[in-house]
């Protein structure tokens, strides 16, 4: 898609981070927004700054995990802009807790957001998408997803699928013009993991978690415009950040050394904190 203005864009997760800097980029750019989130207030603060730069901004208060909220919400959205071109299915959340930590409880948020948020997303908006003249798909993934990160059973596993489900959509959507993008995105600067600390099985772990992606971050104003060059130039696929190239890499080249790698940097770990 080359032109945004006067396109209609949905926006999961558009409350802060990736999803408020999108919104804003799209704004400049002419295009109409359907801005939706859990937080009315943060999403509330996104619409404020979208509409003085003078386009339209609904807003939606939908948990993207709830079927019937989401069937809801796709409604509103029709019902107030009466065509949707670009989805970015962005909600997402993470958790950083062992496996063994995991409840299932934990799992089912996870599955909820991550993976179920998309599903609804593409479902529920897809007879908006194929009737649209121009439309395009944007599905958050992960650096996770190329790789199973420890600590990140859940958040990786969804990641992955959405990946999968990306590729599923872009074969079986081309021959109604729908395209497709599947994002990678490495550590980016937002509030993302800082929000998941206190429901840490680890503090201390998750704080110098933290403290590494902090410094590597990649500023979210670069991670949203290179979305937005994705879009135009209908990649499939965009590997944000160094450190997404750089595991996208090593993953293909060497998938067995890298893991035992993993494996030797996380038992190390564990022997210091047993002779500690
Ligand atoms: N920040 C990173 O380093 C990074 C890296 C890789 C992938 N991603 C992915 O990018 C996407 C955006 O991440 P971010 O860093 O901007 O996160 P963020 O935490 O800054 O923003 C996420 C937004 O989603 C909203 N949200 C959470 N649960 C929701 C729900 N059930 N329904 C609707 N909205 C909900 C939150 O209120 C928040 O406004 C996510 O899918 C994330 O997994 C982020």
């Amino acid at each position: 898609m080359k032109e945004f203005n006067q396109k209609v864009a949905v926006i999961t997760g558009a409350g802060g981070g990736i999803g408020r800097e999108l919104s804003l980029q799209l704004a400049r750019q002419g295009c109409d927004l359907a801005l939706a989130d859990i937080s009315e207030e943060n999403v509330t603060e996104t619409q404020r700054q979208a509409q003085q730069l003078g386009v339209k901004a609904s807003i939606h208060l939908v948990d993207v995990g709830d079927a019937e909220a989401y069937q809801a919400f796709v409604a509103e959205v029709i019902d107030s802009h009466g065509k949707v071109n670009l989805l970015f299915n962005n909600a997402g959340i993470t958790l950083q807790r062992s496996f063994e930590n995991h409840s299932i409880e934990d799992w089912d948020l996870v599955l909820r957001v991550n993976l179920w948020g998309v599903i609804h997303g593409c479902k529920f908006f897809l007879p908006h998408l194929k009737a649209a003249d121009e439309a395009h798909i944007v599905n958050l993934s992960s650096m996770a997803g190329f790789l199973g990160l420890p600590n990140q059973a859940s958040y990786s596993s969804t990641k992955a699928a959405v990946r999968m489900l990306s590729e599923t959509l872009a074969t079986e959507l081309a021959r109604f013009n729908i395209g497709v993008t599947s994002v990678h995105p490495g550590a980016i600067a937002t509030n993302m993991i800082r929000n998941t600390l206190d429901r840490a099985d680890d503090q201390a772990k998750a704080k110098k978690t933290l403290e590494t992606v902090e410094k590597m971050a990649m500023p979210v104003e670069k991670a949203a415009s290179t979305i937005l060059t994705a879009v135009n130039n209908k990649s499939f696929r965009v590997r944000i950040g160094k450190d997404s190239v750089l595991l996208d890499l090593l993953k293909r080249w060497m998938p067995v050394m890298l893991h035992k790698l993993i494996i030797h940097k996380m038992s190390g770990a564990k022997r210091a904190v047993a002779q500690s």
